[in-house]
């Protein structure tokens, strides 16, 4: 890589901004950003000038369709050093171990199943090279539907970068901070927080901690690939006004370009396939852009969480942080669900999850610390499939105990656990049912359960 431009990049936001961090960022979600890393690259009173500023190109990134409801209407404007236009061909490159809709390698299976970790990677490996397919369900070309992906990665993406065009990418990081470079600026990720980046936006992982080496240099989560309408905010109902995820603690990016020359390549996932091209310039050459159509991250911690203060467990969908909504309502293409530390204070309650079925399938993975369903077994960077249907609940042991423990005040600590929920069967990939870190004793868990009925 050669002429990297060392200007410093000013991040001059119009929105509301704050400071986290390394980098600057605009608060909200959903609204109408505005960011300039020059002074003035952004026209005034209109979107395309007969020439824009500063000899930048103007471009338009829908992320909806034009004619969608202003409530759900998603784009953005980028004034950018080159047009993304400029490009040659791209051309079929391996996949690796990433799958893609329709998910048929095996036949659906109703067991409840569980993983170990991902490995490690023994060599050097990037976002791309390290991303590896769970489960999925849909059709990403009639978009619909999930897939549910694992990354491990050692070294940051150089010269390299990913567009999705198939989904919107919700990261989940469980080992590891990540830097999200993105076409509209970068977004510092760690653990405990999430980032979605929309579909179609160009961006590259790194690894700032990567340089460290063995365990310390492992960035290593979970994505939820969202095939379906855009990931919102839940409806609060009877809630209110104020709870749950709220609008305010969500970070968009500010506009920061890399004005570069030589060669890069451009990894595009498209109809499940990896694409890539090389280009002659960076892809992250937006100077300027305003619009509702953006990456985001946001800290879990800043989750105010809804429980009982009287009896009984309540639904886990009061712990929705982020929803992609079906034709139906209520009825979610994809739930993104925390369980994140909180009290416990329900009287003559069984206070860990009851026992369920559901229509709903459920993929959960854990950041950190233990889950209060499982004693033992659901480790982070672990995973667990229960199905539509799938019998689950509490393990043996955690039953035992939570069905005779005194019921004092009580706080769940030190813990982050999560859900991509679905409403359609996720159907496992075949790498991932032969795995070697799956568990195949599973079942076991719940296999210490004894009768104690006294008809
Ligand atoms: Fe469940």
């Amino acid at each position: 890589m050669t002429d990297v431009d060392a200007r410093p990049q000013q991040a001059r936001s119009q929105a509301s901004r704050q400071d986290t961090g390394e980098y600057a960022y605009q608060r909200g979600f959903g609204n109408e950003f505005a960011s300039e890393a020059v002074a003035g690259a952004l026209p005034a009173g209109r979107n395309s000038p007969q020439r824009a500023p500063l000899g930048l190109f103007a471009e338009q990134l829908s992320g909806t369709a034009f004619t969608q409801p202003r409530a759900v209407n998603r784009r953005t404007w980028v004034y950018r050093i080159m047009p993304s236009a400029a490009h040659p061909s791209f051309a079929r490159i391996g996949n690796g171990s990433l799958r893609a809709t329709p998910f048929d390698e095996i036949e659906p299976d109703p067991n409840r199943l569980r993983w170990n970790a991902l490995p490690v990677p023994g060599k050097d490996t990037d976002f791309v090279d390290g991303l590896y397919t769970m489960a999925g369900n849909g059709d990403l070309r009639t978009r619909n539907g999930i897939a549910v992906h694992m990354y491990a990665a050692n070294r940051s993406m150089t010269d390299r970068y990913f567009v999705d065009s198939d989904g919107e990418l919700l990261f989940v990081p469980e080992r590891g901070a990540i830097t999200l470079r993105t076409e509209l600026g970068p977004l510092a990720v760690a653990p405990g927080e999430i980032a979605v980046v929309p579909r179609g936006i160009r961006f590259a992982v790194e690894l700032p901690d990567g340089d460290k080496g063995g365990d310390e240099g492992l960035a290593r989560g979970y994505l939820c690939e969202n095939f379906g309408a855009a990931f919102t905010l839940p409806e609060r109902g009877p809630i209110g006004a104020n709870g749950l995820a709220n609008e305010r603690d969500f970070l968009a990016p500010s506009a920061a370009y890399q004005d570069r020359a030589g060669t890069v390549q451009v990894v595009q996932k498209f109809g499940g396939n990896l694409w890539a091209a090389d280009y002659d310039h960076s892809p992250l050459d937006v100077v300027g852009w305003h619009g509702n159509y953006a990456p985001y991250k946001y800290d879990t911690a800043s989750f105010m969480v809804i429980g009982t203060i009287s009896f009984d467990h309540p639904d886990p969908s009061i712990f929705t942080v982020l929803t992609s909504p079906s034709e139906l309502p209520g009825l979610a293409n994809a739930d993104f669900v925390i369980f994140p530390p909180r009290w416990l204070v329900g009287e003559d309650t069984f206070r860990p999850p009851w026992y369920h079925r559901n229509i709903m399938s459920e993929f959960m993975g854990l950041v950190r610390g233990v889950y209060d369903a499982k004693a033992e077994g659901f480790e982070p960077g672990g995973a667990s499939l229960h199905n539509t249907f799938a019998s689950h609940g509490p393990d043996a042991e955690t039953y035992q105990r939570a069905s005779t423990a005194e019921l004092r005040p009580q706080k769940i600590d030190g813990t982050l656990a999560f859900m991509f929920e679905s409403r359609w069967m996720l159907v496992p990939t075949r790498q991932a049912m032969e795995a070697a870190h799956r568990q195949r004793d599973y079942d076991a868990v719940w296999a210490g359960l004894t009768r104690s009925f006294r008809g």
